[in-house]
């Protein structure tokens, strides 16, 4: 092939694009249920009880409910780390259904998660740095591309605070630690369970614009789970509002916050902290 031909066929592709694929869903769940046996009566409930939801790629979602309502069941089983009854997860465009160990434990560092407690999260007999390095030990070449002094500026932490141990971390410190020990990974997914609601009121705006900077940053989709409108609203499109197991509406933020069409959402709505929110516009 000549030159010009090369460049007339290089031409010819530039200017008839193929269609991109569309981006797999990070995720997809399809009809889940989810028993718990309740440790009182020792009585089989449905904690989820036919929950479906998707995330696309870089999507922001919110599950939003009182206390309760199955909404950290729901996380843990959609990320295979809970236990999981009927329907289907996709994670990634693999059914958790059908996937092999090995798949799914490569599959791990897409899908990370963030959890209200940071002191709980963090082991206490290590310090910051060594804990940092037990997940590079686990995961050498994902982990590679930043260091740890970095990785810590990337969260707005000081490089000193590596030599610490978590009970020498204040809440928000800690939570940040949390952040970056997930960033390091850099996951698809990254699952938010009520991760300022153990914070002081002080520090929560700080992580959260932590989290929204992430998200413009980084291309990870986000699963927010959270009972503060005003943290939903100002990270999240998409809403699915919990109740008893089920999730009772869902759409836009926008939509469902200033016009909710169920009885429970308008209830939760005004008992949630952030409720008094109107349109934006
Ligand atoms: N491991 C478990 N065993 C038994 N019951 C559980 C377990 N985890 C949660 N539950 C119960 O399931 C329901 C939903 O809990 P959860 O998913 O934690 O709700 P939320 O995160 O919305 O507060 C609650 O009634 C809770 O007490
Ligand atoms: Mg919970």
């Amino acid at each position: 092939m000549t030159e010009a031909v090369r460049k007339g066929v290089s031409g010819e592709a530039a200017r008839h694009p193929r269609t991109p694929e569309p981006e797999t869903p990070v995720l997809v769940v399809d009809d889940l249920v989810v028993e718990h046996r309740d440790r009182g009566t020792g009585q089989v409930f449905r904690a989820v009880d036919h929950v479906s939801l998707r995330i696309d790629a870089g999507q922001s979602v919110a599950v939003v409910g009182e206390s309760g309502s199955g909404k950290t069941t729901l996380a843990m089983a959609a990320t295979a780390l809970g236990p999981r009854g009927g329907g289907d997860i996709r994670l990634l465009g693999h059914s958790l259904s059908e996937i092999s160990r090995t798949r799914l434990r490569r599959l791990r560092p897409e899908v990370q998660v963030v959890f209200q407690d940071p002191h709980g999260s963090l082991d206490p007999r290590q310090s910051v740095r060594s804990g940092l390095r037990e997940l590079r030990a686990l995961q050498p070449e994902r982990t590679s591309w930043i260091g740890d002094a970095e990785l810590l500026g990337s969260v707005r932490l000081a490089p000193e605070l590596l030599d610490r141990y978590p009970h020498q971390l204040s809440g928000g410190q800690a939570q940040r630690v949390c952040i970056a020990r997930a960033l390091l990974m850099r996951p698809r997914l990254i699952v938010a369970d009520e991760p300022t609601s153990g914070l002081d009121v002080s520090v929560q705006a700080d992580v959260l614009a932590l989290l929204r900077q992430i998200r413009a940053t980084t291309g990870a989709a986000l699963l927010m789970i959270s009972h503060d409108l005003a943290v939903v609203r100002s990270l999240c499109d998409v809403v699915h509002v919990m109740y008893r197991g089920r999730v009772v509406e869902s759409g836009p933020c926008e939509q469902v916050f200033v016009t909710p069409e169920n009885d429970y959402t308008r209830e939760l709505l005004a008992a949630m902290p952030g409720a008094r929110w109107r349109s934006r516009r």
